[in-house]
Formats: C-alpha cells, sequence, structure tokens
C-alpha cells in the first residue's frame, strides 16, 4: 500500500448501502476507523460490523439538530475527525411541470444542505485542531469529500431538484476548498456516471422500485432504455461498481490528494449527459 489511513478516523453518510457502504469499507481496509451513519438502522449496523474499527450512529442528515449529534458521537468515540464523506442521497425525478415544492425542497435538503450543516458541525473542532497542531509545530492534512453527480455537472433530464442539489455542493466544495486551507483541509468533490446501486435499478413494468424516505414513497430507479443508452454511449461501455466508485473516493481520503483543493472528479467511465 502507497499509504495508510492508520489513526484517521472517517464519518461517512448514507453508508448503510450501495456506494457509501463501499467507501466506509474501502476506508478501513486502509486501516481508517469509521462512523457509518444512515437513516436505516438496520443497513448502518450491518456496515459497521464488517469494518475492523466501526461504529454506527443513524438517523436523518436532513434533520436539522442531526448533523451536530453525528459529528459529536464521531469524535466522542474516536476521539477525532480526519475525514467526511457527504454521500448519503437519493433521487425523486420527475420533469420540471410534475415537480412538487415538497419533491424539489427535499432534494436541496439531503445533497445541499445537510452538507452544509455536517461541515459547520465540524468547523469547530477542525479549526481548533489546525490551530492547536500549527502551534505546535505540526501540519496534519484533514479530508472533505462531497458525492455529486454527472446530473449535477452535465443537468438531467428529468431531474431538476436532484441536479440542483448536486451542482450546488459543488459550489459548496470550492467555497469551503478556500475558506478551510489554512486548516489544511483538503475539500473536494466526486460525481459519479451510473454507478451500480438500487438508485440505477431498471424501472420495469409491474415492479415497485419505490422506497420509503421519511415516510413518504419515492420511485427510484432508472427506465431501461436509458440505461442501454448509457452502457453505449459511455467510453467503458458499461456501468460502475461501487468498489470502483469508492476508489476514487479514497484519492480524495488519502495523502496523494493532499496537494489537490476545490476540484471535482468524475468517475463515471467517460460518460457525460
Ligand atoms: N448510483 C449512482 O449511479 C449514482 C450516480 C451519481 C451520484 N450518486 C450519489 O451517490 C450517493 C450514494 O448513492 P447510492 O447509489 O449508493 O444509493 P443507495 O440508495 O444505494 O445508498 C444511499 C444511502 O443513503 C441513505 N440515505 C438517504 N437519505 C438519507 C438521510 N436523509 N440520512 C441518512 N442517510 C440517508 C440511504 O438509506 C442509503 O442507504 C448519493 O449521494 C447519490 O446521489 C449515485
Amino acid at each position: 500500500m502507497p499509504f495508510s489511513l492508520e489513526g484517521k478516523t472517517a464519518l461517512v453518510t448514507g453508508a448503510g448501502r450501495g456506494i457509501g457502504r463501499a467507501i466506509a469499507q474501502k476506508l478501513s481496509e486502509y486501516g481508517a476507523a469509521v462512523m457509518v451513519n444512515d437513516l436505516d438502522a438496520g443497513p448502518a449496523g450491518e456496515t459497521a460490523e464488517t469494518l475492523a474499527k466501526g461504529a454506527a450512529c443513524a438517523g436523518d442528515v436532513t434533520d436539522s439538530a442531526f448533523p451536530q449529534t453525528l459529528v459529536s458521537a464521531t469524535i466522542e468515540k474516536f476521539g477525532s475527525l480526519d475525514i467526511v464523506v457527504n454521500n448519503a442521497g437519493y433521487t425523486w425525478d420527475s420533469v420540471i411541470q410534475k415537480t412538487t415544492d415538497e419533491q424539489y425542497q427535499a432534494m436541496l435538503n439531503i445533497h445541499l444542505m445537510a452538507p452544509f450543516r455536517i461541515l459547520r458541525a465540524a468547523s469547530e473542532w477542525i479549526r481548533e485542531t489546525a490551530k492547536k497542531e500549527a502551534a505546535a509545530g505540526h501540519r496534519t492534512m484533514r479530508k472533505v469529500v462531497n458525492i455529486t453527480s454527472i446530473a449535477g455537472t452535465d443537468g438531467g433530464a428529468g431531474q431538476a431538484g436532484y441536479s440542483s442539489g448536486k451542482a450546488g455542493v459543488i459550489g459548496l466544495t470550492k467555497t469551503l476548498a478556500k475558506e478551510w486551507g489554512r486548516y489544511n483541509v483538503n475539500v473536494n468533490a466526486v460525481g459519479f456516471g451510473l454507478i451500480e446501486t438500487r438508485l440505477i435499478q431498471p424501472m420495469t413494468a409491474g415492479q415497485d422500485t419505490s422506497i420509503d424516505m421519511q415516510g413518504r414513497k419515492v420511485k427510484i430507479g432508472v427506465q431501461p432504455a436509458m440505461l442501454e443508452w448509457a452502457k453505449t454511449a459511455c467510453p467503458l461501455g458499461r456501468t460502475g461498481t461501487p468498489e470502483e466508485a469508492a476508489s476514487a473516493v479514497l484519492f480524495f481520503c488519502s495523502p496523494l490528494s493532499d496537494y489537490v483543493t476545490g476540484e471535482v472528479l468524475i468517475c463515471g467511465g467517460g460518460l457525460h449527459f
């Protein structure tokens, strides 16, 4: 291994399944202690159990008070906070004329407000710790990775809310890169193309692909024709795996990216909308 994350503490949101779970496992494989968050307690606990040093803190990152609880629980459990991956998310798609205010707002809440609140909650500990390290003549690089999408960078038809949230988080990323450079924090974003999780399951006729999201039934998945188009349009000719997605995130969590900040890395096999 060209580096180790031994002694580092990571917080990964939405890590009960899919890409977040693969990120938590990848960071753990490289030695980090990982606080696993998910809305669903069962999957969060299951992921944590697969990790060498893992714990779970289930809860809804869109609940205004929860981000502080989550950050405090991580610092209390592992004694530090070195890597934050804002990954929790879902799609709630429709063309603009069918998109309700509630639906649009829900997309901004999960993809933009939640990362903002989590990073604001972490800022006090990060600033105070960096100041102490500087006074002692040390420089410790910390890492923030915000998850975005090609829907955010390119726009996704039928995804006004999702694309707006995923584009917005790029603004947050670039701003914090500027505010937190002095505290030795690399703040970057990774945007995915089509990665094989429940979010891109084919919406086949007669099959219910909806999930329960805070008491609402939300239809996820993509049209089979869209999946076929994506495979043809994608230079690598296939969808990606959660492990491949996690590898791109690992780069931004590792010392290999110590002099990279405010950037967006697209991990999509070359696919663009
Ligand atoms: N799969 C793709 O093709 C793809 C493409 C681009 C971007 N993304 C992004 O990657 C991230 C992970 O998605 P995935 O494909 O692994 O989906 P997934 O549904 O497999 O996993 C997402 C996890 O986030 C959790 N979550 C959702 N809302 C939450 C909340 N309010 N609080 C806490 N946890 C919550 C869910 O319970 C779920 O376990 C998302 O931000 C998604 O938008 C995915």
